[in-house]
């Protein structure tokens, strides 16, 4: 039964249709990443400007290479270790690569997933998958296969069911490409694990900083331009639900929702703390205070809150200090609410 969806799904994406397939990560909107009409196809569903870069999912590191050219040491090292997983190591392109994969920059990001389902449909596929994140242009990334469904609906030929993503936030991203190795999107594949393989390697953080030492203003530097590398994934607003979001920390926390309740604002919550009294159990999410946890269920989290019709979203803040909540303080800013 398995495999004949498999087989199924494969002839679709060999048609030059779409087919959303599970990851490890978040579910993805997979096309042929070798036809430029499928490629066409896909930024028309996810509404996503066509200037920005897709990840090629393959099935093995020697399918990889076909996609690169100079391959540091470093790649083979990260893949050994970290591949299938939830990382994504950008390289130089080969030029073979399509510009529709690559926004037409000079390098390609590549990822072998860590799915049985992923892993089997790139194996019957035979080539190298491109494959967003499966949700509209900017919204929160789907975690089950009916997410999938609720946003695309009519414009997949499949979607395949591997149940809820086991890792729940986005592939860390790290840039191969050349100069000193660099995170380009944190994820729970984290600094420490990185350069516990390879040594040294540089975080968004970092580049603020050097932004910033160059005399700009740190208000003034959207995570966007403080790299020359174009990553949608960096733009302010991105992952998020359509319900504004707040992150406020942990010791403000009943103030603030003190302050929101007094000022009749319909509040839905997700914290580490137990539901107060005056909230609706609907209204109120308590996640655990550990990242692996956290990340599993954030965003299925704010999808239920989203359809809740609340004013806002209020989300306690997780500890700071820990590099294993890096990814997800990423996305919890990104997807916060600016006025
Ligand atoms: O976990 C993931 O990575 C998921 C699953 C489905 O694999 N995919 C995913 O894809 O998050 P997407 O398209 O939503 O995000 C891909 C990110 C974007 O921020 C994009 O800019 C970046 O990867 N990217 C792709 N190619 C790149 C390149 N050549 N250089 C720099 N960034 C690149
Ligand atoms: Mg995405």
């Amino acid at each position: 039964m398995r495999d004949a969806l498999i087989e199924k799904a494969a002839s679709f994406l060999k048609e030059g249709l779409l087919v959303s397939f599970p990851t490890e990560t978040v579910y993805g909107l997979g096309a042929d990443a070798s036809s430029e009409t499928a490629i066409r196809r896909l930024y028309q569903a996810k509404g996503r400007p066509s200037t920005h870069p897709v990840i090629v999912h393959v099935h093995s590191v020697d399918a990889a290479r076909n996609w690169a050219v100079d391959i540091p040491p470093e790649f083979f090292k990260l893949a050994e270790t970290y591949w299938p997983g939830p990382l994504t190591i950008v390289l130089k392109r080969a030029n073979s690569v399509l510009n529709a994969v690559t926004g037409g920059q000079d390098t390609v990001a590549l990822r072998i997933p860590k799915h049985p389902i992923a892993l089997a449909l790139l194996e019957a596929f035979g080539g190298g998958l491109v494959a967003p994140s499966a949700n509209k242009f900017g919204r929160l990334s789907p975690t089950l296969a009916q997410h999938v469904i609720d946003e695309f609906k009519d414009e997949v030929a499949m979607v395949l069911d591997g149940g809820p993503c086991n890792v729940g936030i986005e592939s860390t991203i790290i840039n191969l490409s050349g100069g000193r190795p660099r995170i380009l999107r944190p994820g729970m594949i984290s600094v420490d694990m990185l350069s516990s393989v390879i040594g040294e390697v540089e975080t968004p953080a970092d580049s603020v900083a050097h932004a910033v030492s160059a005399k700009t203003t740190l208000s003034h530097v959207p995570t966007d331009t403080v790299s020359d590398i174009r990553v949608p994934g960096a733009l302010a607003s991105h992952y998020a639900p359509e319900t504004p979001l707040h992150v406020v920390p942990s010791h403000d926390f009943y103030r603030f929702l003190d302050q929101c309740v007094k000022n009749n604002r319909r509040v839905l919550v997700v914290s580490f703390k137990p539901q107060q009294n005056d909230f609706e159990p609907s209204s109120w999410i308590t996640l655990a205070q550990e990242p692996e946890e956290f990340a599993r269920q954030i965003y299925g989290a704010l999808r239920l809150l989203d359809k809740r019709n609340g004013d806002l979203i209020v989300v306690e803040s997780p500890p700071d200090e820990d590099a294993r909540w890096s990814g997800i303080h990423d996305r919890l800013s990104r997807a916060a609410f600016r006025e």
